[in-house]
């Protein structure tokens, strides 16, 4: 299919009507839709869905580089290129009940060789599960003939849709370790309980949990993140003040978005020709009663 602004993107159904929307430019997810039909993912009203820009919401996935960590542009380049699909995928190895998932594909192109200098195949695997959840596995794999390693660091930089920050509450995340980017690089240690929020947030916390909650109670949801092979979790909100340098995003839209980032980067990967890197994010969106006393 393609969508308004003429880029092409894959949309994927399940029985029960939930729905996911995957764009081949950045291999970005840019919807999840619950059974009736609500938006569960942001994505700005100002995203401009124009090359080299990437797309503001969804799930942008940030490779080779996360954020500044090294020379490439910020996020790296996985997020602005043209990514291709698997028209013969292989099997769900996962669980036999997945039917319903494409597979993208992106190998370095001439140009990105120069930035980058090395061969790898990145698959990234979008599903909707059979009760709505949404899966992302990347598959990374040293493709260099010349018998060099490869490091990396990445993150899946979820956009979550979110009535109101003010109201939103995280658990998973107390009594660990983060660095502040908005206070240099020393570490803090998270005290207290749930993470709420009340100004600009721009944090990465270390070795986090495979399970973190990000409780809405003006819409009375919870999001369920679980992760796999992504050690940590920053937490993005621009909030008023940095929003107003923000093009692609509208001067209130920080209050109903939150980024919740499944990421590898205080111990980058490495990868030996050959070698495969695998990282999971499962989503799921409940009603908060459900989840109380987990
Ligand atoms: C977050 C980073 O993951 O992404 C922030 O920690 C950054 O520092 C934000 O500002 C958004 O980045 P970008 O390039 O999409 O505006």
């Amino acid at each position: 299919t393609k969508g308004p602004s003429g880029l092409e993107k894959v949309v994927l159904r399940e029985a029960r009507g939930f729905s996911a929307e995957v764009h081949l430019y950045g291999g970005q997810v840019t919807s999840w839709k619950n059974d009736r039909g609500d938006e569960l993912l942001f994505v700005s009203n100002k995203a401009t869905f124009k090359p080299p820009k990437a797309i503001r919401g969804g799930i942008p996935i940030c490779f080779p580089q996360f954020g500044t960590h090294g020379n490439l542009e910020k996020h790296g380049f996985a997020r602005n290129r043209f990514w291709a699909i698997d028209d013969n995928p292989p099997p769900f190895p996962e669980s036999t009940a997945v039917k319903t998932f494409v597979d993208l594909i992106l190998k370095p192109s001439e140009e990105d060789l120069k930035i980058w200098p090395h061969s790898f195949e990145f698959r990234l695997r979008v599903a909707l599960g059979p009760g709505g959840d949404l899966v992302l596995i990347s598959r990374i794999r040293n493709t260099n003939t010349d018998g060099r390693p490869f490091s990396f660091t990445f993150a899946y930089h979820t956009y979550f849709s979110v009535s109101d920050i003010s109201e939103v509450r995280i658990e998973g995340l107390e009594t660990l370790d983060y660095i502040d980017y908005l206070r240099g690089k020393e570490r803090f240690t998270e005290q207290g309980d749930a993470i709420v929020f009340e100004s600009e947030v721009d944090k990465i916390y270390l070795d986090a949990p495979a399970k973190i909650a990000i409780i809405d109670h003006e819409k009375k949801r919870t999001f369920v993140l679980r992760k796999d092979g992504l050690p940590d979790a920053v937490l993005w909100n621009p909030w008023d003040k940095k929003t107003k340098n923000m093009q692609d995003f509208g001067d209130e839209e920080y209050k109903h978005m939150l980024c919740v980032e499944p990421a590898a980067v205080e111990m980058p990967i490495t990868l030996k020709p050959g070698e495969e890197w695998k990282g999971k994010m499962e989503l799921s969106a409940v009603p908060s009663s459900y989840c109380s006393g987990q």
